[in-house]
């Protein structure tokens, strides 16, 4: 039984990304790209996970807590790669098997690339096998040094020569080792080089004279082993990430009209002959059922949305659930636990807060709905609000099935207006509105005959 163990370095500064929050919490296609890391770690179901720590590790740690079962070790000082895996020592001591070694700064990587470097690296016997690419701008990456097609050495950019500088093979600085030999390997490195750091890449100079095997397996897309080094580079691998997750859309029948300006998250579903107009941004855990229109500028987050529903413009959705054959929008504000029932219609400038919008119901115009539950057929004026905080508390509004609420009316809660009840325009409702009855809670209307000529008039004129 060959058992494997995965290393996990991340605890480097990321100088170049002159940031406050460690590197490797930057996210990428909205997740941390450690937790991308970790994830593709897990599909290996190693005997363990280590991750070295070191730059702000409390961060690091606190943003793992809800993951179980990973070991950590501190680096401190960051010394270098060959420094950083020592640390991984104790961890993994009385284990046997192989470490697969992964950079907490490569986060596109793919688990059936892992799996490849573990099969050539068991069948062919090596103490190290590296992850290696073919790539048109190898600038800041490790070289692959090879002799007669064999990998001797890796050099690192700074320390490299002219010549050796032109090779576009590089390191993924992925790896698997043989783990028997890998420790008092280690312990060989010495930091004389351009950065006075402990280079783990030197391993394989030192593997070398001691004639053990030293293989490399190369990806066919280099893409998926690049690595973060600054706000650039975060950038770029974000938009493949992007770039990636939305021709999966477009495969399985998704109309993006502008792809490129198009941001939907790694957990999000859309269905086939859904159409996403530019500057639409979907995030978190977003299922979109078929045939719904997302017109642009559209944000919904943690939501779910039913067949053949329109968003229009402007709307930003979180945490909310939209049935079939609904229209929302433009410029809505969905908030969390909404539900809007089938067919139902929210128009412009209406907020809605954990309420629930029955079918059909209908709330077109400049409202506030909290803390309401709304039954079918319902017709909300232009205007109305639920009055839902009393400055401690919220409480409830409920407005039964086929129930009017004429426009600019104030509901203040609690207070429930009864099936098929009208509310007349203007009212601020207090107390309970029966069912079929008319609630009217408004000044008195009073017209003063010939006021307008009589201000015309100046004062004290004759
Ligand atoms: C490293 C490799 C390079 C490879 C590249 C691929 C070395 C010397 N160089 O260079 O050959 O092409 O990755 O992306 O290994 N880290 C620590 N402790 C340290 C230093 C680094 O944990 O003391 C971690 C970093 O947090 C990062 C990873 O190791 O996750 C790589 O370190 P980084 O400084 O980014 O190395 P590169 O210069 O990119
Ligand atoms: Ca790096």
């Amino acid at each position: 039984m060959n058992d494997i163990h995965v290393v996990i370095l991340a605890a480097g500064q990321g100088t170049r990304m002159k940031s406050q929050l460690p590197k490797v919490l930057h996210p990428v296609g909205g997740v941390a790209m450690i937790e991308r890391v970790l994830d593709v770690a897990a599909s290996l179901s190693p005997a363990t996970i280590s991750l070295i720590v070191g730059h702000k590790s409390d961060l690091v740690r606190d943003a793992l807590q809800h993951r179980s079962g990973l070991g950590f070790a501190i680096q401190e000082p960051q010394l270098g790669t060959a420094h950083a895996l020592q640390q991984a020592e104790p961890l993994l001591k009385g284990r046997t098997g192989a470490v697969v070694l992964l950079s907490g700064d490569v986060p596109m990587l793919r688990s059936e690339t892992l799996k490849a470097l573990l099969e050539h690296h068991v069948s062919s016997r090596a103490a190290a096998t590296v992850v290696t690419a073919s790539v048109d701008r190898p600038y800041g990456y490790g070289r692959i040094v090879r002799q007669d097609g064999q990998l001797v050495r890796i050099v690192e950019e700074r320390d490299a020569s002219p010549v050796e500088r032109q090779v576009r093979e590089i390191n993924s600085g992925i790896y698997a080792f043989e783990l028997a030999p890998l420790f008092d390997a280690l312990r060989g490195i010495a930091s004389q080089n351009a950065q006075g750091e402990f280079y783990l890449t030197d391993l394989i100079g030192i593997y070398r004279g001691q004639n053990r095997v030293v293989e490399t397996v190369t990806v066919r897309d280099s893409q998926e082993i690049r690595g973060i080094n600054s706000r650039s580079e975060l950038a770029e691998v974000n938009r493949v990430v992007r770039q990636t997750k939305n021709e999966e859309l477009m495969a399985a029948g998704v109309t993006l009209v502008d792809p490129a300006t198009t941001f939907v998250g790694p957990s999000v579903e859309v269905g086939a002959d859904t159409v996403i107009h530019p500057g639409v941004v979907l995030e978190g855990q977003t299922k979109i059922g078929s045939a719904c229109e997302i017109q642009p500028h559209v944000r919904i987050v943690d939501s779910t949305i039913g067949d053949r529903v329109a968003i229009n413009s402007f709307c930003l959705l979180v945490g909310a659930t939209v049935a079939s054959g609904a229209a929302i929008g433009p410029f809505a504000h969905l908030r969390p636990d909404t539900i809007v029932g089938e067919s139902a219609r929210v128009g412009n400038f209406v907020e809605l807060k954990k309420t629930t919008l029955g079918p059909g119901a209908k709330a077109n115009h400049l409202s506030y709905l909290g803390d309401a539950t709304i039954g079918a057929n319902v017709n909300i004026g232009a205007g109305t609000i639920t009055c839902n905080y009393d400055g401690t508390n919220k409480h409830t509004t409920i407005i039964e099935e086929g129930a009017f609420i004429g426009s600019d009316s104030q509901l203040i809660a609690p207070v429930r207006v009864g099936k098929g009840a009208f509310v007349a325009a203007g009212s601020s409702i207090t107390e309970d509105v029966p069912a079929g009855a008319l609630g009217i809670a408004r000044g008195k209307q009073v017209n003063v005959e010939g006021w307008a000529k009589r201000k015309k008039t100046p004062t004290g004129g004759s």
